[in-house]
């Protein structure tokens, strides 16, 4: 039972993080919105000094693969929360399996684990879908499709060495028609592949593909983590198998794996193109002097380094405290 400050404090906690949740939701609304329109590009007109004017505001915030992005990177955003919570408690069971509250904040983070795990494998198929529809290209890179195969069953490449110059992908490691059965939810409907397009329009064929398969393999990995806490937790054990509790801390850095490698496939992904098939990368450049560029890119570069080493000591330090309620 609760009294006084506690009771307060607690209802503090509740507030603030929900208003943390929601401004999450409000700020990745705008920042995949903007992202989805420099892939697919909507509600727009070209003036005559072929400057992008807006048309249609609502057809630019919705563009087509808008709500696919919005969807699958918060998703992300709360599976990257979980593993680094389940992580952090994981590692303070194998310290003191007693402890409430780590135990409380693992069971919470693998809850959402079970949860969200799954429906992100789901989210990522859709987004897949859209992401066929509006960019086949970037698709055949991140599936390492060269051939077009005539009568659909599209091998799945768990694994290969994309050869843009002979236009085919060696050492593949392939699972028949399984490439199909993703991508059209048939067996034998047909899909492009990379040959079919002229190489200009290709994206960095290897980075595409391989970061992809980082992506999946995390996804997998969640995946597996997920069901098998859930059985743990039936038996009652979630907090007594030390390899579980290994295997989450080894899992703690896993969604920002994921989310890098995703975000690494969408952009360079929609190469050449900075606006998709409307503003190539090359016709984006702005005329700055490369002296100009360099000094920014360096002040970046340290600012960044001293941001994210500072970030990562305090967090690391944090995290070696025991989890405790407000
Ligand atoms: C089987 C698992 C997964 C599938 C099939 C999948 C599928 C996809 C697809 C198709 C794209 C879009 C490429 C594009 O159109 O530009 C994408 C992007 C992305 N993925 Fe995944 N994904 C999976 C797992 C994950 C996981 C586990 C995370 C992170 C925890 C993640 C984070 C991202 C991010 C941040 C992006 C870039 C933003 C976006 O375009 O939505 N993905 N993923």
């Amino acid at each position: 039972m609760l009294f006084g400050r506690d009771r307060v404090g607690n209802k503090l906690h509740m507030a603030a993080t929900t208003m943390v949740a929601i401004g999450t939701f409000v700020s990745a609304t705008w920042i995949l919105s903007v992202n989805s329109w420099m892939q697919t590009p909507a509600g727009y007109v070209i003036n005559e000094n072929g400057q992008f004017m807006p048309d249609d505001w609502l057809a630019i915030i919705f563009n087509p693969s808008f709500l696919y992005r919005l969807v699958h990177m918060v998703l992300a955003a709360y599976l990257t929360v979980a593993f680094v919570v389940g992580a952090v408690s994981a590692l303070h069971l194998l310290r003191d399996r007693t402890d409430p509250e780590s135990r409380r904040s693992f069971s919470m983070a693998m809850w959402t684990a079970v949860l969200f795990a799954p429906l992100q494998m789901l989210a990522g198929d859709q987004h897949g879908l859209n992401t066929l529809e509006h960019q086949p290209i970037k698709v055949a890179a991140m599936e390492g499709h060269f051939e077009h195969h005539s009568s659909g069953n599209q091998p799945l490449a768990l694994f290969g060495i994309p050869n843009t110059t002979d236009g085919r992908l060696d050492y593949a490691i392939e699972i028949p028609y399984l490439a199909s059965l993703i991508l059209t939810h048939t067996l034998h409907d047909q899909i492009r592949g990379l040959n079919e397009f002229p190489k200009t329009e290709w994206p960095p064929v290897a980075i595409v593909f391989f970061s992809f398969r980082v992506m999946v393999a995390v996804g997998m990995a969640m995946l597996a983590l997920a069901p098998v806490s859930a059985w743990a937790r039936y038996r009652l054990r979630l907090f007594d198998w030390p390899w579980l509790l290994r295997a989450a801390v080894v899992m703690g850095p896993s969604g920002f794996i994921a989310v890098l490698a995703g975000w690494i496939t969408t952009k360079v992904g929609r190469q050449p193109y900075t606006v998709y098939e409307l503003l190539r990368t090359s016709e984006s450049l702005a005329p700055v002097k490369a002296p100009a560029v360099a000094a920014s890119l360096i002040a970046f570069i340290v600012v960044y380094f001293f941001v994210l080493g500072a970030g990562t000591v305090y967090i690391l330090r944090l995290m070696n405290h025991r989890p405790s309620t407000p």
